[in-house]
């Protein structure tokens, strides 16, 4: 009774993508934070849903931080993989850094469910989610269950369905 399961999520993507301002979101309003700054390393937040308690490890998307990503690849029962969707420009670095995660041992076998989030769709100019997974090739993983949403992190849309599905995929 009022026991959950308890599920590692690593959240993953490029700094500036809006992962702080995503798990923030997801947390219960008194425990959410007014100010979101750049993340350093990694940040361990904890939120819930009707079935699950998710331990979140969001980590850092800087380059110098990078290589921190897969010392917690192991430990993830789930993926969520945040794009600014209007960051062009990066969209390519996005693509290779998801490449390098899909490759990696600890990943690349396992049925591991990847929530992909494509965020800031309230920018104006910024790509549709079908887009932003045209060019990151989504259509390419077939081993792992996936889903992409277009979500706006400011205003919290988009969250709740990608959440949903990521529950039904554990539970
Ligand atoms: P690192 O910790 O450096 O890896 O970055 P991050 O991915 O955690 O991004 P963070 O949540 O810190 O957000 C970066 C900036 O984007 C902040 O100024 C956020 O307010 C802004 N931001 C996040 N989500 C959205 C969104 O959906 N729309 C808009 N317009 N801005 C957003
Ligand atoms: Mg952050």
């Amino acid at each position: 009774l009022g026991l959950k399961k308890e599920v590692n999520v690593l959240c993953l993507g490029l700094d500036n993508s809006g992962k702080t301002t995503i798990i923030n979101q997801l947390k219960p309003s008194n425990a959410q934070a007014q100010d979101i700054v750049p993340t350093i390393g990694f940040s361990i937040e904890k939120f819930k849903t009707s079935s699950l308690s998710f331990t979140v490890f969001d980590m850092s998307g800087q380059g110098r931080y990078r290589n921190l990503w897969e010392h917690y690849y192991k430990e993830g029962q789930a993926i969520i993989f945040v794009i600014d969707s209007a960051d062009k420009l990066r969209m390519v670095v996005a693509k290779e850094e998801l490449d390098t995660l899909l490759n990696h041992p600890d990943v690349k076998h396992r049925r591991i469910p990847i929530l992909f989030f494509a965020n800031k769709m309230d920018v104006r100019d910024s790509l549709s989610s079908v887009k932003v997974s045209q060019l990151l090739c989504l259509e390419n993983i077939k081993d792992k269950p996936w889903h992409i949403c277009a979500t706006n992190a400011l205003k919290g849309e988009g969250l709740q369905e990608g959440v949903d599905w990521l529950q039904d995929q554990i539970k």
